[in-house]
């Protein structure tokens, strides 16, 4: 059984859908273990307190730069013995002294189509602000793996949603997660939990 951690920022829809693919069995061979959040008070944190996960709360906005803030990172996860990390609204960019720890080992959930409206800069509301303004007909989501530059890891899975004419930055948020986020994070870490996710020249495959 390997041991899922989870990071969080903020409201945690996408933790939740972890939460409940486990309990439903959609998640083999991995256990949520603990949810780490860069800010106290998020109602991700008590989504896992209503579920009996452990909870630790590293605010970001305690350490004065990346560096520090990601060592913290990367002592916890290994006092909490992550086999996988998983990057569920995690609003800060991870130092390489975490990527390159957990090499193939940390996936994020971006609300778009990578290569498309992603790097630094791009979270939350923003990406879909953009989507719209550019005026893309299909946006969507992509599971990946993190590594040292900013939404450019390895893809594992991604998925889409057609843009209508009408839709506000918050509507097309809710129908990715829906249609897309909610799926695909829960399947991809259960892949990853199976050992079913293989890596030829530095690309994901499922197997
Ligand atoms: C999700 O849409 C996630 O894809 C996005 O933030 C939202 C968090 O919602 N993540 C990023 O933009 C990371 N670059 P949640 O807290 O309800 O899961």
């Amino acid at each position: 059984m390997k041991n899922i951690v989870v990071l969080v920022s903020g409201g945690g829809t996408n933790l939740q859908a972890l939460i409940d693919a486990e309990k439903s069995g959609i998640i083999q061979g991995g256990k949520i273990t603990c949810v780490i959040s860069s800010k106290d008070g998020v109602y991700a944190l008590e989504r896992a307190k209503n579920n009996d996960i452990p909870t630790r709360v590293i605010p970001r906005k305690e350490y004065s730069d990346s560096v520090s803030y990601s060592k913290a990172i990367l002592d916890a996860l290994n006092e909490e013995k992550a086999d996988l990390v998983v990057l569920a609204g995690f609003m800060t960019i991870l130092d390489e002294c975490v990527t390159k720890a957990y090499a193939y080992k940390i996936i994020n959930v971006h609300p778009a189509l990578i290569p498309s409206f992603c790097g630094e800069g791009y979270y939350g509301l923003k990406v879909h602000e953009a989507a719209l303004a550019y005026g893309v007909k299909v946006s969507g989501a992509t599971i990946h793996f993190v590594n040292e530059e900013a939404d450019a890891g390895a893809i594992i899975l991604q998925g889409t949603v057609e843009v209508q004419k009408d839709d506000t930055p918050e509507v097309l948020q809710r129908r990715i997660m829906e249609n897309v986020e909610w799926k695909l994070l829960p399947k991809a870490v259960s892949l990853f939990c199976q050992d079913r996710i293989e890596i030829v020249d530095g690309k994901a495959y499922v197997k």
